[in-house]
């Protein structure tokens, strides 16, 4: 217990659940709870309760780490990397509403609390901040780089991007005009060719080779011995690809993919190359794109060197109220009908986007995330049955980065009545994404540190599998690993999230029985 108070993390003293061995690892024990379900020779269910002994350890030393953006020099790049550099300096600017201070909004992170338990004296529920939970890598002291395809330094970058307040961006400018973007790959078939314009910072080649692999490789070990990094983790926050076409013999193996890069083969995309290189390197990777990266030889080749991926496509704005209201919605027994999705938005990604190929990737990566939520329920749908479901996205200019989405839910309630839910949701697109990005970059380091073990004689730590589901709350299209469900809402995804940490110092899963209230 003397090394819980070194360590300053929040739980009981005497939880039995776990022992710490030293300061800086610390081990629990786990019963995970599960309800097996199986059916009988005349088709009823048969739901057995089920235990299973997980031991978990966690390194808690943070260590010093890097995030490298793919399209650092984007509107999502340059507004993250400033609003690092102000929270790191504890930054206040004036605004037309009055002074206005950096902060972490947005971040489930750095800006949300979990709940720990109930006060043993007051019955009050005791939250904590998420951060708090598990020791994890502070935002500010993150070292940031990365690749763009346009040379512009990160201050021009942010002044093209149109997103911050002039106030804010005086102060940070010297040290975002230091910043300038390695060299990137392009391949001018994978994006729109209304981004040829801004390419004058590329490596040489137009399809994939391996120097192009290798010179990735060099470009991380360099970024991480120059800021003296024990981890760094690459995120793709660069346009939005065309999907590459799964080819036999060409992308659907690990072996197959290498050779294919090697053979400058034209269906291997760009961020297909960031993520070979980056698994090579056992170096986190994810994807914060819709387009399909993580082609099956890319998955494979993951789970071969145990490398960790996460994607895909940051779940910012529209798609996150969905995945909560659709949730909310089915869950309350209305039958949800239709969804009709519509955005637009000025900036340079609506610009990629009004291009079909672009566009079809955004398309089908929002138009699955009801898919799970309306097949759990057999009352409201029959097999197959989908609400009609229509994403419509414009390029708009003079709005620049406010993107603007209207969703309109139309729903079948109580004896053929119907009701209507109109939304218009109005935000800076880059504001929402970039508290995601660090929470992916942060939860994926966590990731790295936390290993477990069945309560089996002879049984060895290992880590999670290669796919972080666990990333899916900031995800549109979470990848999970082959052969396991997709979970979309909202909800479900934030505590499995929670649950996890939790029994990585021990405790039970927060079920919100709340017997303590209701039996006295
Ligand atoms: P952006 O267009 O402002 O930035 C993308 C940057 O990537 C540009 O600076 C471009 O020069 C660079 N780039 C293009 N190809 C590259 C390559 N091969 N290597 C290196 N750099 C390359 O776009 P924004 O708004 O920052 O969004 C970035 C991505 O995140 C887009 O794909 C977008 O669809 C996705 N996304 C954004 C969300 C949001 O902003 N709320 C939500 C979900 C996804």
């Amino acid at each position: 217990s003397d090394a819980n108070a070194v360590n300053g993390s929040v739980r009981q003293e005497s939880s039995p659940l776990f022992t710490v061995q030293s300061p800086n690892v610390e081990y629990t024990r786990m019963k995970s709870r599960t309800t097996e379900v199986t059916r009988t020779v005349d088709n009823k269910l048969l739901a057995t309760p089920k235990a299973s002994n997980y031991h978990f350890k966690v390194d808690r030393k943070v260590g010093k780490v890097g995030m490298m953006l793919v399209g650092w020099g984007g509107n999502n790049g340059s507004t993250v990397t400033a609003g690092i550099l102000a929270n790191r300096r504890g930054l206040t600017w004036e605004t037309r509403e009055g002074q206005q201070k950096a902060n972490y909004y947005g971040s489930i992170v750095m800006s949300s609390t979990v709940k720990l338990g109930t006060d043993a004296k007051t019955a009050e529920e005791i939250n904590i901040p998420f951060r708090d939970l598990l020791p994890m890598a502070h935002p500010n002291d993150l070292a940031i780089g990365g690749w763009d395809i346009s040379s512009m330094d990160l201050a021009a970058s942010m002044d093209r991007a149109q997103v911050l307040e002039p106030a804010l961006k005086s102060l940070v400018r010297k040290e975002m005009a230091e910043m300038k973007p390695l060299p990137s790959i392009y391949y001018p078939d994978f994006i729109a060719a209304n981004q040829e314009g801004r390419a004058d910072n590329v490596l040489k080649g137009t399809k994939a080779c391996w120097a192009h692999v290798e010179k990735i490789q060099k470009d991380i070990r360099d970024f991480k011995a120059q800021n003296g990094l024990d981890k760094v983790i690459v995120m793709w926050t660069a346009n939005t690809e065309r999907y590459a076409d799964i080819v036999p013999g060409v992308n659907d193996t690990a072996e197959n993919l290498i050779n294919s890069i090697k053979n400058g083969h034209a269906e291997v995309s760009p961020s297909t190359v960031f993520a070979v290189a980056s698994i090579l390197d056992n170096v986190p990777f994810i994807n914060g794109s819709p387009q399909n990266t993580f082609v099956p030889g890319a998955l494979q080749l993951a789970e071969q060197r145990k490398a960790f991926i996460g994607g895909d496509d940051f779940k910012s704005g529209q798609t996150k109220m969905k995945s909560a209201l659709v949730d909310f919605l089915i869950n309350a027994g209305i039958k949800l009908t239709s969804i009709a999705s519509y955005n637009h938005l000025g900036n340079n990604d609506g610009k990629n986007l009004s291009s079909q190929k672009q566009f079809r990737s955004k398309e089908i990566s929002k138009s699955n995330v009801v898919d799970d939520m309306v097949a759990a329920n057999n009352i409201l749908y029959e097999k197959d049955e989908h609400p009609d479901h229509t994403v419509v996205i414009k390029y708009m200019p003079a709005v620049g980065d406010n993107k603007r989405a209207l969703d309109e839910y139309y729903a079948e309630i109580f004896m053929g009545g119907h009701q209507t839910i109109s939304l218009f949701n109005i935000c800076e697109d880059s504001l929402l994404a970039s508290p995601l990005i660090i929470d992916l970059v942060v939860l994926a380091e966590m990731m790295t540190r936390i290993s477990w073990k069945e309560d089996t004689e002879g049984a060895e730590y290992r880590g999670f599998h290669s796919v972080l589901s666990v990333l899916s709350y900031m995800l549109k299209a979470p990848l999970t690993p082959p052969g396991t469900p997709v979970v979309n809402a909202l909800g479900k995804q934030r505590s499995a999230l929670i649950n996890i940490f939790r029994a990585c110092v021990g405790l039970q899963p927060e079920s919100e029985m709340t017997l303590e209230h209701k039996l006295l």
